[in-house]
């Protein structure tokens, strides 16, 4: 570990997309960096390309957060970026893919907290990548939309309980960023159109969009910041969601 460090930033889902892109941003304000995730290759090349490691993590299962996080020292700051979102209206939407949806965006949050919280150094801070569908809801979206909206509420937990150690606790709120996650929306038809029109800065985000936002909440410049959470989707939360089932059904028609 270098001296200059800021100490040891943990990313989870760090290998690919957002995660990736905020790995990068993290490293050059001087981290020290841990990719935990369950793509071990992924989490292996990133790891390599910025002179980090990597450990196999599954937000899903306590055993291995426990472990992942257990073996981390001088731990500074942690990022979420484990996520997935099965589709699916309500009256279809099979109960193991709202379960999948629900474990990993939500009770994975919570097992990040709840082991980072106990591992963080006094004064860090934890990032949660949430959603603009946290509070914007989205058609074929409920468990996402669901599990995300829960996601900002515990962060307005962890912040009330993680404050009497200086340790921050914030959510980012991204609107559609282009990764490999959100690849398939691109096939529907008239789906990124319908976005764009709702989204006055007029266009989708980059990973490095959010990626600057997490080195800043992760920095002392976010120093008086806690149970924020910053809306990130050049403005696309002020007006409506696309209509995805519709679309979606529409490409089932003869
Ligand atoms: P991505 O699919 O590019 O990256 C997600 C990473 O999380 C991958 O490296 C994957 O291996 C890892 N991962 C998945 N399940 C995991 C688990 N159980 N345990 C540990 N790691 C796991 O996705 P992207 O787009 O970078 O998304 C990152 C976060 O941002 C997610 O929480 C997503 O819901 C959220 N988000 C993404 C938006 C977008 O438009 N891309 C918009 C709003 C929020």
């Amino acid at each position: 570990m270098s001296t200059s460090s800021p100490g040891v930033a943990v990313v989870v889902g760090g290998a690919s997309g957002i995660g990736l892109a905020s790995a990068r941003r993290l490293r050059a304000s001087g981290f020290d960096l841990v990719i935990a995730d369950i793509n071990d290759e992924a989490a292996g090349t990133v790891a390599a390309e910025l002179d980090g490691r990597a450990i196999h993590l599954d937000v899903t299962d306590e055993g291995s957060v426990t472990t992942g996080f257990a073996g981390i020292e001088d731990l500074r700051a942690v990022v979420n970026c484990a996520g997935l979102s099965i589709p699916g209206a309500i009256t279809e939407l099979e109960l193991a893919g709202w379960q999948t949806t629900v474990d990993i965006c939500l009770t994975g949050s919570f097992l990040v907290l709840k082991h980072a919280g106990r591992h963080i150094a006094d004064g860090g801070s934890i990032t949660m990548i949430a959603s603009l569908n946290g509070r914007q809801p989205g058609t074929g979206m409920a468990a996402y939309c669901a599990a995300k909206a829960g996601v900002l509420m515990l962060v307005e937990v962890a912040a009330l309980e993680l404050a009497e150690r200086g340790v921050r606790v914030n959510a980012v709120s991204p609107g559609l960023v282009q990764t490999p996650l959100t690849e398939p929306l691109s096939f529907i038809p008239g789906l990124t159109e319908e976005y764009l029109e709702n989204t006055p800065l007029g266009r989708v985000g980059q990973p490095d969009d959010v990626a600057a936002t997490v080195a800043f909440l992760a920095s002392a410049d976010a120093g008086w910041m806690t149970g924020a959470a910053i809306d990130l989707n050049g403005g696309a939360h002020l007006q409506r969601y696309p209509d995805i089932l519709g679309k979606v059904r529409a490409l089932a028609q003869p």
